[in-house]
């Protein structure tokens, strides 16, 4: 058994020794998203901290647990605060929740994220259905010796983001209006900000958004076999876009106001999900 797999495997063993709880769905709310959480019916909260060996945010705006409970009649688990490569962990360790969420039971992830817009014609506030990502500037988490328990060696990432999945999310957001912008997602590891160059590059390399998670944890949910969807919240212009500097209180206000339509976008889409 590999390393990584015993890790998992612990975390497992010490879920189980508090909660018998089987989720459908898996949600990882992103900065300034945590909010959604008061709408599930919660049966069971974890801190991330009482799991030997998980990580741990370090980032003002995560609160770090994971939320057991009902959205409805479905059974949901929730990370409210995620952890980011940049903070020092191991990319192993930051995609260990997704699987540990896997092996808990759940079939779907939904990620949502705060990311920067790269696409000229997005404004700060708009949400994006991720429909694609680019994942080569940010270390890969299948890096490693294979754990063959979860997966195939060489896993094919044609269809990461599930075309049933985004087309609930793309249906929803119509029939409530809800403004969605639909492209595709870079993760860099941060945590610096971009240069103005660096956006100009992603904009050539036809992104449309870009953050410093996601794309790691949707490698590893489908390494693991599960459905992914996602749902980025354009929190700012990217860099050299707006005559504004850029800085995270900026992103969690927007995030702020973008909750109302976010929350009853992933509401409505995550329970004709799991119907
Ligand atoms: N760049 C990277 N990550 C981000 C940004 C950004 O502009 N905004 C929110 N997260």
């Amino acid at each position: 058994m590999s390393a990584a797999y015993e890790k998992l495997q612990n975390c497992l063993k010490s879920v189980r020794a508090c909660t018998d709880f089987v989720p459908k769905v898996a949600l990882v709310l992103g900065s300034g998203l945590g909010g959604f959480a008061e709408q599930i019916r919660v049966v069971y909260e974890l801190p991330y901290s009482l799991l030997e060996g998980f990580p741990v945010s370090t980032v003002p705006g995560h609160d770090g647990k994971f939320i057991f409970g009902y959205l409805e009649n479905i059974p949901v688990v929730c990370m409210k605060g995620r952890v980011h490569y940049y903070e020092g962990y191991s990319v192993s360790d930051v995609v260990l929740p997704i699987r540990l969420m896997k092996l808990l039971g759940a079939e779907i992830l939904f990620l949502t994220n705060a990311s920067g817009g790269v696409n000229a014609g997005f404004s700060a506030g708009d949400l994006m259905l991720i429909t694609d990502h680019i994942s080569v500037f940010a270390p890969n988490p299948l890096i490693g010796e294979n754990i063959e328990e979860l997966g195939t060696r060489f896993p094919d990432m044609t269809n990461v983001y599930d075309r049933i999945l985004s087309q609930i999310i793309a249906q929803v957001a119509a029939e409530k209006q809800i403004p969605l912008q639909k492209g595709v997602y870079a993760q860099l590891t941060g945590p610096s900000f971009e240069s103005p160059a660096e956006i100009r590059m992603l904009q050539a390399l036809g992104c449309d958004a870009v953050g410093m998670s996601t794309v790691v944890e949707a490698i590893a949910a489908r390494h693991c076999g599960m459905k992914v969807c996602g749902v980025s919240c354009v929190c700012n212009l990217a860099a050299g876009l707006s005559p504004e500097p850029l800085s995270h209180e900026e992103v969690q206000a927007a995030a702020d106001a973008a909750a109302p339509k976010f929350t009853a976008l992933l509401y409505e889409a995550i329970r004709r999900m799991g119907a």
